[in-house]
């Protein structure tokens, strides 16, 4: 549902709305929902995540509270219960549904198999009957028969639990509901678990894809997903109306003393009337399982159902029982992955995307091709090394390739040789989301765009560092506020922090009229950033979220600059005159400041965009405090190098940790023979015992606080 739908009064909370404003929420609220179910439960593509679902209905639910003469015929809020009721009840597997262990090549199938002969104690040259079969990419079934019926049938869910489907399997009419022949009586007498893989073939996804299309329907990603959205079908209408396979390739629950080996269990499975997958095979040897996976390999375009692998499972059931399980897969039974899918097309475009810290990502937008069944129109170009190493240029034909679950890649150019080829491509050296520079630093990988608290791709993830417990602190700031004051675009950069009381009287919505909002706490809200309007320099410092400079660096450059104003002017010198510049020289001079972080710094102050925003904030919305330098020179803890340890009682390890510093101590994290004290809490471990050894002082809390006490602070 577009924006453009959504009710006008979808800001207001409930208690706001007036009855004809109510009446108009209600009739949207069912709309929408009814919207979302069906993109839920019908086209198994939900576009809003639960909680904003949850959030809608508990709207609907509130205003048919406050106005119960109001509430509709068809309400969404009637159909709770009925959607619990036909919603999928839960089964509890008889036996746990495991998942397998991967090899990716012919070492990894060796391994497993010296594995399997050491858990044993066989020799390891010994020479065991393993099955292989395909591994079929659909999503995995248990069937449970009693006495040869089929009674129910459940999803592997968390593989203890899964979604009961019973009457969506049994519009599978490859499924047998009774299990037939003479061997059909093995199953008598027993509750037993029947396990394998629903999938739909290729030839029936593209004709369910292409009716979808037509129907104005998103079409499903891959053959994988279609045959899960249509076991996941409330109606089973619906999932009869979808062609669905099963191949069989074993047993949860099963008694049955007569057989011995897997391959028996599949012979039974077979003649009981399930599909069991043709291309299995009993193999002697790693050289024959490695050939029935390169085989199906070379098959498995051919095929007409999706497989990403081989899976190979010891044949003497024995031994399987020996083996047993470790964490939830077989020791048993092992995965062969197929190296990942590829395919070739045009590069349409490059596009910048800027993260939400700052990094600018290629993305290389492709004409639509598919790959392994999935049609792909984006990949990933990874960095502007990725880009200049493989030469890649727009209009070229690129090779893709997809790896699992993993986004597309582009892995080269295939035609580097081709006559009119564009020119190499040019990375942009500025932010395409604000206009700032952008620069990739020395050793690094990524170009980052250099003005973070004014670009909106990194303001939210900036404002949130701005306000926190060791730079601004501002109460009721916490990470959710901000985003949610962006979301609403009352907040892009920190000085709409300071100007977003004086703003707020003439929004349409003011804040105290939001949803969960009240005069009272947007108030409070407001007093709490009055209250900050005065900063120390290191925590200002510290603020501007410049990279590599923490708290402690924060602390070092204000203790050396004293006010912001000298600060800032000497970042400008430096910026401007660069390496061999006095302000730059100066810089680096200074103990714990490494070339690293004067480049960062200068990076900033190169900035035009980061300089107006610290020139519209500071004087005008909030004053920076000089640091205050004491004289330590009397104190008795003036250069010694103290360590904390255990729980402190009066104080704490972040205030001890500053009023030492304050007092000239260097706080260290461990204890050595540079030690000079050691000042114990609660529970002291090992730094305690190690301070002893070493002969270090060690003081009680206590002890230290009367040693300080008498010293200015
Ligand atoms: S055996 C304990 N055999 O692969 C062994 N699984 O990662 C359990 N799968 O959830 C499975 N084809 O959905 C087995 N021939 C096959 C399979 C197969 C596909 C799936 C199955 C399972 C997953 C394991």
């Amino acid at each position: 549902m577009s924006q453009e739908n959504m009710s006008s009064y979808r800001r207001f909370p409930p208690e706001m709305l007036t009855e004809s404003q109510a009446r108009k929420e209600l009739e949207a609220l069912a709309q929408e929902l009814a919207f979302h179910d069906a993109l839920y439960y019908q086209k198994d593509a939900p576009t809003l995540s639960d909680a904003e679902y949850d959030a809608l209905r508990q709207r609907n639910e509130a205003i048919e509270k406050l106005f119960p003469h109001l509430v509709l015929k068809d309400s969404p809020g009637l159909k709770v219960g009925a959607k619990a009721a036909e919603g999928f009840a839960k089964v509890t597997h008889l036996m746990p549904m495991l998942s397998l262990d991967n090899a990716f090549n012919s070492e990894d199938i060796q391994k497993f198999i010296e594995r399997v002969c050491r858990f044993l104690n066989l020799p390891l040259t010994q020479q065991i009957s393993l099955v292989a079969e395909p591994k079929i990419d659909g999503l995995s079934c248990s069937l449970v028969y009693e006495d040869g019926f089929l009674v129910s049938a459940a999803t592997r869910g968390d593989g203890y639990v899964g979604e009961d489907i019973t009457e969506n399997i049994k519009t599978i009419s490859s499924i047998p509901t009774l299990l037939s022949g003479d061997q059909g009586k093995q199953a008598q007498g027993q509750t037993l678990e029947v396990r394998g893989e629903i999938y739909m073939s290729k030839k029936e996804f593209e004709i369910l894809n292409k009716a979808r299309l037509e129907k104005g329907d998103q079409p499903f990603a891959n053959p994988r997903n279609a045959a899960a959205g249509s076991v996941r079908q409330l109606d089973p209408k619906v999932t009869a109306s979808r062609p669905l396979g099963f191949f069989a390739y074993g047993f949860g629950r099963f008694e049955d003393r007569d057989i011995t080996s897997h391959h028996q269990r599949l012979a039974l499975l077979r003649a009981w009337g399930f599909p069991v997958n043709p291309l299995i095979k009993t193999c002697a040897t790693t050289a024959q399982l490695v050939a029935f996976h390169d085989e199906l390999e070379r098959k498995r375009a051919a095929l007409d159902y999706d497989i990403d692998g081989s899976v190979f499972k010891v044949d003497n059931l024995a031994w399987e029982k020996r083996l047993g399980t470790v964490a939830r897969s077989p020791r048993y039974a092992v995965a062969a992955k197929f190296p990942p899918e590829q395919g070739s097309t045009k590069l349409a475009d490059i596009q910048i995307q800027v993260g939400r810290t700052g990094v600018l990502t290629p993305v290389a937008v492709l004409e639509p091709l598919t790959v392994g069944g999935v049609v792909v129109s984006r990949a990933t170009l990874h960095n502007r090394d990725e880009i200049a190493r493989k030469d890649v240029r727009i209009g070229d034909t690129v090779l893709v390739q997809r790896a699992g679950d993993v986004i597309p890649q582009v892995v080269k150019v295939v035609n580097p040789e081709a006559p009119n080829r564009a020119g190499p491509y040019v990375f942009p050296d500025h932010c395409p989301a604000c206009g700032s520079k952008a620069a990739k630093e020395e050793g690094e990988v990524a170009v980052r765009c250099l003005a973070g608290l004014i670009c909106p791709a990194q303001a939210a993830l900036r404002v949130r560092h701005f306000v926190s417990k060791g730079a601004f602190d501002i109460e009721g700031f916490g990470a959710k506020n901000v985003d949610l004051f962006f979301e609403k675009g009352v907040i892009k950069t920190p000085v709409d922090i300071f100007t977003f009381e004086s703003r707020n009287a003439g929004f349409e919505v003011p804040l105290e009229k939001w949803e969960g909002w009240g005069s009272k706490s947007a108030q409070k809200l407001f007093n709490a950033v009055n209250a900050k309007r005065r900063i120390g320099l290191d925590r200002f410092i510290y603020a501007l979220g410049i990279r590599q400079i923490g708290q402690t660096t924060a602390k070092t450059l204000a203790k050396n600059y004293l006010s912001y104003d000298n600060w800032f002017v000497k970042m400008q010198e430096a910026s401007a005159g660069g390496v061999g510049n006095p302000a730059y020289e100066a810089l680096i001079e200074i103990d714990g400041i490494g070339s690293d972080m004067a480049e960062d710094l200068m990076y900033f102050f190169s900035e035009e965009h980061n300089i107006e925003f610290l020139q519209s904030l500071v004087g005008s919305q909030i004053q920076v405090e000089d640091m205050a330098v004491k004289d330590t020179s009397g104190s008795p803890i003036s250069g010694k190098v103290v360590v904390f340890t255990g729980t402190l009682e009066t104080l704490s390890r972040a205030e001890a940790k500053s009023q030492a510093e304050t007092l000239g101590a260097k706080v260290s994290g461990s204890v050595s023979k540079k030690t000079d004290y050691v000042i114990v809490g609660a529970d002291a471990g090992s730094k305690a015992k190690k301070a002893q050894e070493l002969g270090v002082q060690v003081l009680e809390e206590q002890e230290w606080i009367s040693l300080i006490k008498h010293l200015p602070q």
